[in-house]
C-alpha cells in the first residue's frame, strides 16, 4: 500500500495464510467448545468501515466528533443486549471476555480485595483469580472447586469459604464445567458474606439467551460474557448489570480499562444479538444440547468416563485415564484425524497442565454447520476411532480423509474465498 494512496495491493503471503485457514475451518471437525462459526452477515459487518472510527466514551458523551452513527449503533446494540437477556444495563464495549471481567472487578472492588472464584484446575477461568492472570495479581484469589465424588461444584465449600474468608466478590461461571450452576446458591453465599456476585456466562450465554440454561441476570450484581462462544457473535465481550452498577461498569470499561471501542465488532455484536433474538436461535441451541447428549452417550458406550457423568450443556469433559491416553496425545491424534479439540485438565488431575488427562469437546460449531444427532453418530465414530489409534499415522490420515468427505455435506461460507 503506498503512503499517499490507500490502494489495495495483492499480498500473496497473507492471502495464502487466509486461504489455508479457510480450508482448515471448512475441512476439519471443529469441536473446541469455546468456538463457533458466525453468520455471513456477522462476518461481513465485522469487516465494515466502522473499523476506521474512534468513539471513546458512550452515546451522546463522546470524546471525538463524527460519532452520530456510532451513537446510533452502540445504542442499538445495548438495546438488543438488554432485551435478549432481560438486563437493566448493558455495556457492549469490552474487547473480550477477559476485559469484561477486568472491568467487572474494577467496577465493584478495589485492588488487593479478595475474590472467591472457581479453581482453574476444576474448570474455572484464569481471570477468576488465578495467580497467572491480572485477576490474581491485582486482587487476592481464593478458590472453590468440585466435589471429588460427584465432580459437581462443592456448594458447601463455597458457603464455608465465603463465611470464613469474607471475600469482597464471588465469581462463578466456568470454562470446562459441563453442568448447570446453581446461581441462587451462590447469591445466598454472597449475601451472607456481604460480597458482590459476578457470573461469567461466557460459555453458556447462548443457552441462557434461548432459555435453556437458568439466567444468572436476576440474581447477579454483574454478568459478564464473551460474545463468540455459544452466543455465536464476533470475538468480543459484554457486561450486563443492575442499574445501580451502570455508571461504575461504564467507567470501569472506559476510561477504566479500555480506550476506544472496536465499533466494527460492536456492529457485529448488534447483528449477532438480533440473530439470537430470532425464534430459530432457540432451535439452534436445542440442537446443540441434543448433539452434545448424543456425543456423550457414544463416548460412554465406548468406555470413556465423563467428568460429572455427563452434561447439561454444549460440552463434555472426557476423562482419558481409563484408556491410558493423555490429553496432549489425544489432541495431537485428533488433529491428525481432522478433528480440532483441546486437551483439558480434569478435576484432581495428576498430569501436568501442559499434558492433562482430559479432553474437552463441544458441539456448538458443528451444530451451526447443520449437524444433527445422526451426524453426531458419525462424528463420535471418527473421534473414538482416532483415539483408539493415537500412534497410527496412516489410520489417522485415513480418518481425516473421511472427515473431509463427510464435511462436504455441510458447506461453510460457500460464497467466500476467505
Ligand atoms: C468462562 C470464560 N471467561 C472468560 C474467558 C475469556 O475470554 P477471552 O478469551 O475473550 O478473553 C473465557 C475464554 O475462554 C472463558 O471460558
Amino acid at each position: 500500500m503506498s503512503a499517499d494512496k490507500n490502494e489495495t495491493r495483492a499480498d500473496p503471503r497473507l492471502d495464502a495464510i487466509l486461504k489455508e485457514e479457510m480450508a482448515r475451518q471448512r475441512f476439519k471437525l471443529e469441536m473446541i467448545a469455546s468456538e463457533n462459526f458466525v453468520s455471513p452477515q456477522v462476518l461481513r459487518i465485522a469487516a465494515s468501515v466502522f473499523t476506521n472510527k474512534y468513539a471513546e466514551g458512550y452515546p451522546g458523551k463522546r470524546y471525538y466528533g463524527g460519532c452520530e452513527y456510532a451513537d446510533e449503533l452502540e445504542s442499538l446494540t445495548q438495546h438488543r443486549a438488554r432485551k435478549l437477556f432481560a438486563a437493566e444495563h448493558a455495556n457492549v464495549q469490552p474487547h473480550c471476555g477477559s476485559s469484561a471481567n477486568m472491568a467487572a472487578y474494577l467496577a465493584l472492588i478495589n485492588p488487593g480485595d479478595l475474590i472467591l472464584g472457581m479453581n482453574l484446575a476444576h474448570g474455572g477461568h484464569l481471570t477468576h483469580g488465578a495467580p497467572a492472570s491480572f485477576s490474581g495479581r491485582f486482587f487476592k484469589g481464593a478458590y472453590y472447586g468440585v466435589r471429588e465424588d460427584s465432580e459437581l461444584i462443592d456448594y458447601d465449600q463455597v458457603d464455608r469459604l465465603a463465611e470464613e474468608l469474607k471475600p469482597r466478590l464471588i465469581i462463578t461461571g466456568a470454562s470446562s464445567y459441563p453442568r448447570i450452576i446453581d446461581f441462587e446458591r451462590f447469591r445466598r453465599a454472597a449475601d451472607r458474606a456481604g460480597a458482590f456476585l459476578v457470573v461469567d456466562m461466557a460459555h453458556f450465554a447462548g443457552l441462557v439467551a434461548a432459555g435453556l440454561y437458568p439466567s444468572p441476570v436476576p440474581v447477579s450484581d454483574i454478568v459478564t460474557s464473551t460474545t463468540h462462544k455459544t452466543l455465536r457473535g464476533p470475538r468480543g465481550g459484554l457486561i450486563l448489570s443492575r442499574k445501580a452498577h451502570a455508571r461504575a461498569v461504564d467507567e470501569a470499561v472506559f476510561p477504566g480499562t479500555q480506550g476506544g471501542p472496536l465499533l466494527h465488532i460492536v456492529a457485529a455484536k448488534a447483528q449477532a444479538l438480533q440473530e439470537a433474538l430470532e425464534p430459530d436461535f432457540i432451535d439452534y441451541q436445542r440442537q446443540i444440547l441434543k448433539n452434545t447428549a448424543r456425543l456423550a452417550s457414544h463416548l460412554l458406550d465406548a468406555g470413556y468416563r465423563l467428568v460429572s457423568g455427563g452434561t447439561d450443556t454444549h460440552l463434555v469433559l472426557v476423562d482419558l485415564r481409563p484408556k491410558n491416553i493423555t490429553g496432549q496425545a489425544a489432541e495431537t491424534a485428533l488433529d491428525k484425524a481432522g478433528i480440532t479439540a483441546n486437551k483439558n485438565v480434569i478435576p484432581f488431575d495428576k498430569a501436568r497442565f501442559q499434558v492433562t488427562s482430559g479432553l474437552r469437546l463441544g458441539t456448538a460449531a458443528l451444530t451451526t454447520r447443520g449437524l444433527i444427532e445422526t451426524d453426531i453418530d458419525q462424528v463420535a465414530d471418527f473421534v473414538v476411532s482416532a483415539l483408539r489409534r493415537v500412534d497410527d499415522e496412516a489410520a489417522l490420515k485415513k480418518i481425516s480423509d473421511m472427515v473431509k468427505v463427510f464435511l462436504e455435506r455441510f458447506p461453510l461460507y460457500p460464497d467466500l474465498d476467505f
